[in-house]
């Protein structure tokens, strides 16, 4: 599953919004470092999480359990799966908030804002 990813901290930095229609265009044009913006693969048996450390990125997270939201994205295309044991209100799940340690893509391709544990909806939900 080929993932295209951004890091919701440069949203901030260029004044940017998780609903921008052309967000990705944007970053792509953007001078981001490798760790911001890229892409990478994940496996069929890897989570979110588990397939960006697994290629080297330090994506927040902390119980590993679908508990705390520390490690939550923002889907922008493509579905990642949500298992029924989790914190993430149905409203912001409804919404594109998932969790990626238990999330696991069910489409093959996928763009997703990593990081967005700093949205102020999400802040109740971080332990
Ligand atoms: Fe706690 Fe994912 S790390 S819910």
């Amino acid at each position: 599953v080929r993932v295209e990813f951004l890091d919701y901290e440069v949203l901030g930095d260029y004044g940017w919004s998780l609903d921008d229609e052309d967000l990705f265009r944007k970053a792509s044009h953007a001078d981001l470092d490798d760790d911001e913006h890229g892409r990478l693969l994940v496996q069929p048996d890897e989570s979110l999480l588990e397939g960006a450390e697994n290629r080297g990125f330090g994506w927040p997270f902390s119980c590993r359990g679908g508990a705390c939201a520390n490690c939550a994205v923002y889907v922008v295309e493509g579905e990642l799966s949500q298992p029924a044991n989790h914190i993430m209100p149905d409203d912001l799940a409804e919404r594109g908030f998932r969790l990626s340690c238990n999330g696991y893509p069910v489409t093959d391709e996928l763009k997703i804002v990593f990081n967005v544990k700093h949205r102020a909806e999400l802040d109740d939900l971080i332990l």
